[in-house]
Order: C-alpha cells, then sequence, then structure tokens
C-alpha cells in the first residue's frame, strides 16, 4: 500500500525552509481553542503570536469580512473606499495621532514610519538628519530598513550590508540615549514592551525621559506597537497607560485579526510624506479595514481592555506562585514567564502535548499572549497545564 505524503513532508519539499514548526497541522479554530487534524483540542495561549485578539473564527469580523468581499474587494489606493477612511478616523480618534497610511504587516508599517522620519528629517534640518536611533534586544521587522533597526545582531549578520543609518542603544539607559542623538539624528524608535526581546516592559519614568530627550533634541519618537497594541497591553495603545505619547506609532498584528494589515499613524507635525512618497497596492483595502472595523467593535463592546488587563493579572498572581517560574514580567495579557533555567523550548514542547499553546520566547522565558476573549476559567486552565509542564 502506497502511503500519501503527510502536510509537513510536503512543506518540506515545496515550501522555503525558514521557519522551524511545531510537529502539528491545525484545521480549525474556535474562541481561544485550535483543533488539529487528529481532533485534538488546543487551548491557545499564543493567538497566533498577539495575532487573534478577538478570538479565533471570530463571527462578528467574518461577517464583515464576508460581507465587503461579495460586495468590492479591491481598487488600488488610486480611488476611494469608505472602509478606509472609517478605520483611519477610528484609529486617529482611539490613539490622539491624527493620520494614518495603511501597510500589510508589522515590517511595512514600519517601513513607511522609517521613511516618514527621515523625510521629515530631510526636511526639517536637510539630507544629513536620517538617522533612526533604536534597542537592543527591540525587534522591528525582517524587511531590510526594519531588520537595520532590530537590535538583534545575529538576526542581521547575514544579510550585511544593511541600510545605513540606524544605530542601537541599551534600552532603559536615558544617558546612552543622550550621547548619541545628535542632529543627524531624526527619530528614536521603541517597544514600550519589548516582546521578541523575551516580553521586557519598559519603565514609564524612561520612555517620559526619552519622550523629553527627543523634545529637546528636536527628534520624533516613534512607538511600534505591533505587538502590544490594541489593547494587548490593556489599553487600546500602550503608551496610553505610561504618561507618554509618540509622535508616530505602528500597528499590526491584532488590527484585522489575523487578516494581513498594518498602521503607521503619525501627529500633524510628523507628516512629512508628499504625494508619491510612499504607497502599497494592497493597504488599506476594503475587505481587511471591514474585517479591522468589526475588530475594534468587538474590543469595544465586550470590554476586552479591562479583560486584558483584569486576566492579566491573574495570569501573573497564578504563574508567580508555580514552582520553577522565577520571575512574571509583561503588561496585561502579554506575559513573559521566566524559568530557572534555559528550559523554555522543552516546556513548551510540553505544555503542546498538554493541550496548551505557548511559546518559548527567549531560551528561559514562555511568553503568553492569549486572545483577549480569555476568560477566567481558561486563565486557570492554561496555569495548570503550564504548571503540569514544568515537570
Ligand atoms: C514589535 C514588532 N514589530 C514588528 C514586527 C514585525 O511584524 P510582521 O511580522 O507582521 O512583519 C513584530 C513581529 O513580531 C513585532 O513584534
Amino acid at each position: 500500500m502506497t502511503s500519501h505524503p503527510t502536510i509537513p513532508e510536503r512543506e518540506a519539499a515545496a515550501v522555503l525552509q525558514t521557519y522551524g514548526r511545531a510537529p502539528v497541522t491545525f484545521v480549525r479554530g474556535d474562541g481561544c481553542r485550535l483543533y488539529d487534524e487528529d481532533g485534538n483540542d488546543y487551548l491557545d495561549c499564543l493567538a497566533g503570536i498577539a495575532v487573534v485578539a478577538v478570538g479565533h473564527a471570530n463571527a462578528a469580523v467574518a461577517a464583515a469580512a464576508a460581507r465587503q468581499m461579495t460586495r468590492l474587494v479591491h481598487v488600488s489606493n488610486l480611488y476611494y473606499t469608505a472602509p478606509q477612511v472609517e478605520l483611519a478616523e477610528r484609529l486617529t480618534a482611539l490613539s490622539g495621532l491624527d493620520k494614518v497610511f495603511f501597510a500589510n504587516d508589522g515590517a511595512t508599517a514600519n517601513e513607511a514610519a522609517i521613511k516618514l522620519a527621515r523625510r521629515w528629517g530631510q526636511k526639517r534640518r536637510g539630507p544629513d538628519c536620517y538617522r533612526v536611533v533604536s534597542l537592543l534586544d527591540s525587534f522591528h521587522g525582517r524587511t531590510l530598513a526594519a531588520l537595520a533597526a532590530t537590535g538583534q545582531p545575529h538576526k542581521q549578520e547575514t544579510f550585511a550590508p544593511l541600510p545605513p543609518g540606524f544605530i542601537q542603544i541599551p534600552p532603559g539607559d536615558i544617558d546612552a540615549a543622550a550621547e548619541v542623538m545628535g542632529p543627524e539624528t531624526a527619530a528614536v524608535m521603541v517597544e514600550t514592551t519589548q516582546g521578541e526581546g523575551g516580553v521586557v516592559p519598559l519603565d514609564a519614568d524612561y520612555l517620559q525621559a526619552l519622550r523629553s530627550l527627543c523634545d529637546s533634541r528636536d527628534v520624533l519618537l516613534i512607538f511600534d506597537d505591533v505587538q502590544a497594541g490594541l489593547g494587548r497591553t490593556g489599553s487600546w495603545f500602550s503608551w496610553q497607560q505610561l504618561g507618554v505619547e509618540p509622535d508616530i506609532a505602528t500597528l499590526a498584528k491584532a488590527l484585522a485579526n489575523g487578516l494581513p494589515i498594518g498602521a503607521c499613524l503619525s501627529k500633524d507635525r510628523a507628516a512629512a510624506f508628499d504625494y508619491g512618497d510612499h504607497a502599497t497596492t494592497f493597504g488599506g483595502g476594503p475587505v481587511i479595514t471591514s474585517a479591522a472595523l468589526a475588530v475594534l467593535d468587538e474590543i469595544e463592546q465586550r470590554g476586552l481592555l479591562s479583560n486584558s488587563r483584569e486576566r492579566g493579572a491573574q495570569f501573573v498572581s497564578r504563574l508567580e506562585a508555580v514552582e520553577g517560574v522565577v520571575g512574571v514580567r509583561g503588561r496585561g495579557l502579554l506575559i513573559g514567564a521566566v524559568l530557572e533555567s534555559d528550559r523554555a523550548a522543552e516546556v513548551t514542547e510540553r505544555a503542546r502535548g498538554n493541550g496548551l499553546l505557548v511559546n518559548n520566547v527567549t531560551p528561559n522565558t514562555v511568553r503568553f499572549a492569549p486572545p483577549l476573549i480569555i476568560t477566567a476559567d481558561e486563565v486557570d486552565e492554561a496555569v495548570s497545564k503550564f504548571e503540569a509542564s514544568l515537570g
């Protein structure tokens, strides 16, 4: 009897091998649950890496996208479509920023932010004002400029030479920032919580000092809210609980609950693009922006900002009591459980075997970033399954 090749075997043959995938093929999702091809169910505490905020197969988002799919899918940005404009209005009203450029994911939202900062710098101080200062252990994406801003040398080395004009400094060190910010600096770009860097929240004091430094040196402050934004940390935008506001901010991940979208938001004072300076074929199309509007409605109507804070606090207090966990970091429902040794990969694998999805964001840290709709019972279930996986 000839056996058919499995999905992993076919993937190995047909897909460029850039991902070390877990040996599981998912076929269905519902709320905080995922189901594999053998019918096993999993409590999803990763949400597609902080993406599926309003739950898998969300009915309101599906209906909004389906309605728009049968009406009008794409016309390009040569013309107007109403959902894009409505989403821009909602995001500016919620964020306090003034204008939006729609991109396609986190990396292209950050590319837009970097280009916007360079354009601003060029108009403000001439062609020598282009530098973007970012932080070590940051993550801003895999396209070349976003990678150049990413403070992880091991991800950069194999793609040298990267675009010039980027420098990284240690997070939390305001003196280091003051030292590197000269007239050639157009912007400082940071995550308020470094997600891929191990779920490391930066202090509000440090972020406020960075804001003051940017003001005194006439430099833009960019917050990469791709992972931390849209309720993930308990407020619409991560900075809204930190007493500090950026000039430019980027969003992606949760914005359309799993459909690809990115956004670069800007204060009027930083909105330096002129016609033709930046563009994308797909960005802000009617289907994706209709889906995103439904996501914002869901977050609002289901009280998911307070759920993020409350369930986040529940996670932290429960995880702190788990033997083998030596620290718990994060804000809202973006949480890192620090283990006493570099066992995060092994624990993540065992958790999957126990029906819990999390990820080993660094060698000793397991990340929890569940859908924002997670219930108190599901948090208890997650922590029990995690505890059982520490073994
Ligand atoms: C803070 C941050 N910025 C940017 C990105 C890149 O987003 P994408 O993978 O959608 O390009 C990520 C992805 O994890 C991220 O966490």
